[in-house]
């Protein structure tokens, strides 16, 4: 019983750090620039994103290819400009953190 308890807090402390590490490079690319977690800013709201493309097979190559050249017309008609100081690798990291949030 401790024992399980002491593992659920430890694979708990390890879920939020993985959350906070890919807030945090979020945060470091600029994304917070133009998102939030909870509300439209100029972009969409990160859990809006999340509960559009949940379940959805292929949104995440889809999300993490739009966030590295850009695009328009899904939400709206402002543009995501292109990051690319964004690796392929960094943004299918933020599109699974994105889809956590819902
Ligand atoms: C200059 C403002 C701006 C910046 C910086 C920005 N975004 Fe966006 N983002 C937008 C806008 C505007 C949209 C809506 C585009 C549309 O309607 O197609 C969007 C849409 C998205 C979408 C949804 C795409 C879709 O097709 O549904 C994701 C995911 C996303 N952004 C992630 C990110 C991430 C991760 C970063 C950081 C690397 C980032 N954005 C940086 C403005 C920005």
């Amino acid at each position: 019983m401790k024992r399980s308890l002491l593992l659920c807090l430890l694979i708990g402390a390890g879920v939020s750090n993985i959350a906070l590490a890919d807030a945090n490079l979020a945060r470091s690319k600029n994304c917070m620039a133009c998102h939030a977690v909870g509300n439209k800013v100029l972009g969409p709201s990160f859990k809006d994103i999340a509960t559009r493309y949940k379940g959805q097979k292929g949104a995440e190559d889809k999300l993490a290819q739009k966030i590295t050249k850009g695009g328009s017309g899904t939400w709206g008609a402002v543009p995501m400009p292109a990051n690319t100081q964004v690796s392929d690798a960094e943004a299918r990291q933020l599109v699974q953190w994105i889809m956590t949030l819902n």
